[in-house]
């Protein structure tokens, strides 16, 4: 099936970079929040970013204004019914996301696809809350999701081959690199990228090197745009240590998270967000 119209739920960092993502690929683009603050401040925010591509002369006025025209704020998902594909994106929350994914199943057409946006979720348990279990598919866009060209698509346990087809075409309309992984708790780039993290933290707390001289090895002898402290800072130590946490349930203490990263997250050192981390911000 080809995703022409698309409904965005949730209109927070990801909801608004992504909604922005769809349009930029061509789709009607419905957005709605439990909170209007929230649409406002989504909208104003695709707008900034468009303009502010278009005074670096990277996007025409007419362009901007005709990506900008597709994105139409609604009510509720009741007033949005007409389309292809409903993209969730509203917090972290299992239960939050159920409630969301049962509701749009109640009111949606069948053909009706929905993508839950998460970083960690297991799929198959959200696509249990629903009668239409070979439509639920996951996507874990990376932050800012306007920018960052991976989107992890996530097959549940009945997600249909149809469904992942689907989502792989108009990922690649709107220029992504979707990568289909499987229902696996950290996905891809978690189970990967979180025990190097961990592995940096320990180096740094055994005094082998500093932070700066961590970073600058990694940057520089594998050619890593950022070291892994700098880049846990802006993820968040909180952000980390709950993904380390889940990796070592599910898979062993191989994953398991250094007692500094605990201490520090304790302090409420959780990187950029906080003013201190790894380093103290702003950075001199
Ligand atoms: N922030 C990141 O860097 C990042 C990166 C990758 C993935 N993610 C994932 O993206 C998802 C969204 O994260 P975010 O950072 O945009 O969160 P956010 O808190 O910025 O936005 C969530 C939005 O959902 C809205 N919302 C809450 N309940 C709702 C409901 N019942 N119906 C409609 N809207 C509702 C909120 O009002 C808010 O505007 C999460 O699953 C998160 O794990 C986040």
């Amino acid at each position: 099936m080809e995703i022409k119209k698309v409904v965005v739920i949730g209109m927070g960092l990801m909801g608004s970079g992504i909604a922005q993502a769809y349009a930029e690929g061509g789709c009607e683009v419905y957005v709605t929040d439990i909170s209007e603050d929230m649409v406002k401040k989504g909208m104003a925010s695709i707008d900034k970013f468009l303009s502010k591509a278009v005074s670096k002369g990277k996007l025409e006025q007419s362009k901007k204004d005709e990506i900008f025209g597709r994105i139409t704020p609604v009510k509720s998902i009741e007033d949005a019914t007409d389309v292809d594909l409903a993209q969730e994106a509203a917090p972290e929350n299992m239960d939050i996301k159920k409630q969301i994914h049962a509701q749009i199943d109640a009111v949606m057409p069948e053909h009706v696809i929905q993508a839950v946006c998460t970083s960690a979720l297991c799929i198959s348990e959200i696509a249990s809350a629903t009668k239409r279990p070979g439509k639920i598919i996951g996507t874990h866009f990376h932050s800012p999701a306007q920018v960052m060209k991976l989107v992890e698509v996530i097959r549940g346990l009945n997600t249909s081959d149809e469904t992942a087809d689907s989502m792989e075409d108009i990922l690649k309309k709107c220029r992504k690199l979707p990568i289909v992984v499987s229902d696996s708790p950290g996905f891809i780039t978690s189970r990967v990228w979180c025990p190097f993290g961990m592995a940096a933290i320990q180096t740094l707390v055994e005094g082998v090197g500093t932070a700066e001289s961590i970073d600058a090895a990694i940057k520089s002898g594998f050619n890593h745009p950022m070291g892994p402290l700098e880049l846990m800072d802006i993820i968040g130590l909180d952000i980390m240590l709950h993904a380390a946490e889940d990796l070592s349930e599910n898979f062993g203490p191989a994953y398991a998270p250094p007692p500094r990263l605990k201490t520090m997250v304790a302090a409420g050192q959780l990187g950029v967000k906080t003013g201190q981390g790894f380093y103290k911000y702003p950075r001199k």
